[in-house]
């Protein structure tokens, strides 16, 4: 089973609610991926379908916001960001897909969304924490 780290204070972009949002979406990544090495039979799907749609719930908020702040901030490779967290929707849809059709690729998909969220948090959201930091309000 792919095993997704649990949020800590290292992975602190410097903004309370988006650190908020990223230990919601370790936990809950990691709560699909217990599900899916576990898959049996409907009920489990069922539950597997309700985790996912809760992270597709909390992910367009999160982007959202992020990439607010990136654009604001001036990050520089905001387009790029974009495209990560727009790669990340593509793959929970398929995820979401492939457990409407029992299909077995489900495990495949599991594992590569796992390798994403943790590359795009630890890379490319640490890399801009700068643009991503709150700023005193004066
Ligand atoms: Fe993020
Ligand atoms: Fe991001």
């Amino acid at each position: 089973m792919e095993t997704i780290p649990l949020w800590d204070a290292s992975m602190s972009v410097g903004n309370a609610e988006i650190d908020e949002q990223h230990r919601q979406l370790l936990a809950l990544n990691q709560r699909a991926a217990e599900l899916i090495a576990n898959t049996h039979g409907t009920h489990t799907r069922k539950e597997i379908r309700r985790v996912l749609n809760a992270i597709v719930d909390l992910v367009e908020t999160h982007f959202a916001i992020e990439e607010r702040m990136l654009s604001l901030n001036g990050c520089p490779n905001l387009a790029e960001h974009k495209a990560e967290h727009d790669r990340y929707i593509e793959l929970l849809a398929d995820l979401i897909h492939a457990s409407m059709l029992k299909d077995l690729k489900l495990k495949k998909v599991a594992s590569l969304l796992a390798e994403y969220i943790q590359h795009h948090l630890q890379e490319m959201d640490m890399g801009c924490r700068e643009y991503l930091r709150e700023k005193p309000t004066t």
